[in-house]
C-alpha cells in the first residue's frame, strides 16, 4: 500500500583520498558526510504528468523537472527522471519530488549521487517496499551513469553504504570490492568550495587523454596513489591522524601533478595549512568544486580563514565506527513536515 507522502534520504560524501586513481583499478577511501540530500515523495495533484522534481536551492536549478525529452529542467536531471520510470514503472509517473539538499550540487560532495540514492528510497518507501543495499548500490549507478557517464562508482557505493568504506574496481571485470572501515575515532573538517567544476566526466576524460599519451608515467602516479591509500586505511584504523594529514598532503600533490588541481584549491590547501590543518588536498573530480582540511580539535578558525578569503565554507565530521545504518537517517531533519516549497541549500557563507 502506497503512504501519502515519505521521505528520502542520502548523505554527502567526502573522498578521504584516491580519487581519479579509482578510476585506473587502485583502492580509494571515501566517507558520508552529516550533511546530505533529503526528498519529499507525495503524489501530483494532475494526472500522472511526471515524476516532477522541485527544489531551487540545490545549487541548480531543478524547478519543475520532468522526464519528457524537451521537457522542463537540466537534461541530466530529465534523464534521470526517465531512468527512476525504466526502473520502478510507469506509477512514477504520479510521484512530486521536493529535494532539500544540505550539499552544493557540482562541487564534488556526491550531490548526484546523494540525490539518486534520496529518490530510491523515497520511491520505495512511498509504496511501501523494501529494498536491500545492494539493490540500492546497482539501480543508483544506473542514474550516476547518466550523470557522469562512466563513473568509477565510488560515489553512489559509499553513500548507499554509509559510514567510512574502501572501494576498488577491478577495470577488466567491473568487480567492486567495497568494504566498511571501522574508524575508533571522529574525524573532523573544514570544507572549502573553490568554485564550480567543470563536471566529473569532463575531468575524468581530460585526464584519460593525458594518461594516454603517457602511459608509463601516469601508472606510476596511479600506483603511488593507490599505495599511499593502503597505507592511510592502516592510520586511519588506528587513528593516527598526524600521518593520515601528511598523506592527505601527499595526495593532493599527486592531484595538482595529474592537472586537476586549480590555484583556489591550492590557496584553499595553504590556508588550511597554515592554520594547523594537519593535511589538505581537494576531494572529487576537481578543477574547482570542494576541498577538504583535516583538522585536530574545532574545525572553525580554519572555516572562518576560508570565508575571510571569500570563499565559502562549513565544518563537516565523520562519526567514529560509523555504521552502514548512518546512510538512512537525516541528522538534519527529524519532523515530519513535507517540504512544500523549494529550500535553500544551508552552506554557509558561499560568496
Ligand atoms: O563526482 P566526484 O567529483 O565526486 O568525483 C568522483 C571521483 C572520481 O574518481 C574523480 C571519478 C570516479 O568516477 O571515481
Amino acid at each position: 500500500m502506497s503512504a501519502d507522502a515519505a521521505f528520502g534520504y542520502a548523505p554527502g560524501k567526502i573522498i578521504l583520498l584516491g580519487e581519479h586513481a579509482v578510476v585506473y583499478g587502485q583502492p580509494a577511501l571515501a566517507a558520508t558526510l552529516d550533511r546530505g540530500v533529503r526528498v519529499a515523495v507525495s503524489r501530483l495533484a494532475e494526472d500522472a504528468k511526471g515524476p516532477v522534481l522541485r527544489g531551487a536551492g540545490f545549487g541548480i536549478d531543478v524547478t519543475g523537472a520532468r522526464p519528457d525529452p524537451g521537457g522542463a529542467g537540466p537534461e541530466p536531471l530529465r534523464r534521470a527522471l526517465a531512468k527512476l520510470v525504466e526502473l520502478y514503472g510507469e506509477r512514477v509517473r504520479s510521484l512530486s519530488f521536493v529535494v532539500e539538499g544540505g550539499i552544493p550540487a557540482g562541487s564534488g560532495l556526491g550531490s548526484s549521487a546523494a540525490l539518486s540514492v534520496a529518490m530510491i528510497r523515497g520511491v520505495h518507501r512511498f509504496f511501501g517496499e523494501t529494498i536491500s543495499d545492494e539493490a540500492v548500490i546497482a539501480d543508483a549507478f544506473a542514474l550516476e551513469r547518466v550523470f557522469h557517464g562512466t563513473p568509477s562508482g565510488v560515489d553512489h557505493s559509499v553513500i548507499a553504504r554509509g559510514g567510512l568504506v574502501s572501494f576498488q574496481k577491478n577495470v577488466e571485470t567491473g568487480a567492486v570490492h567495497l568494504e566498511s572501515v571501522t574508524l575508533p575515532r571522529r574525524l573532523r573538517f573544514a570544507v572549502g568550495l573553490a568554485g564550480a567544476h567543470a563536471g566529473t566526466a569532463h575531468a575524468v576524460g581530460a585526464l584519460r587523454e593525458r594518461a594516454k599519451r603517457h602511459p608509463r608515467a601516469y601508472q606510476r602516479l596511479w600506483d603511488a596513489i593507490g599505495e599511499l591509500v593502503v597505507e592511510a586505511r592502516g592510520y586511519l584504523e588506528s587513528g593516527q591522524l598526524g600521518a593520515l594529514g601528511e598523506l592527505m598532503d601527499l595526495n593532493q600533490g599527486y592531484l595538482n601533478a595529474l592537472g586537476v588541481s586549480t590555484p583556489a584549491i591550492e590557496a584553499l590547501c595553504s590556508i588550511a595549512r597554515d592554520r594547523g590543518a594537519l593535511g589538505a588536498k581537494l576531494t572529487g573530480a576537481g578543477g574547482g568544486g570542494a576541498m577538504i582540511a583535516l583538522v585536530d580539535d574545532d574545525p572553525a578558525p580554519v572555516v572562518r580563514a576560508f570565508q575571510a578569503a571569500g570563499y565559502g565554507a562549513f565544518a563537516a565530521e565523520i562519526r567514529a565506527a560509523s555504521s552502514a545504518n548512518d546512510a538512512d537517517e537525516d541528522p538534519s531533519a527529524r519532523n515530519d513536515s513535507l517540504p512544500t516549497h523549494d529550500t535553500a541549500i544551508a552552506v554557509e557563507s558561499t560568496p
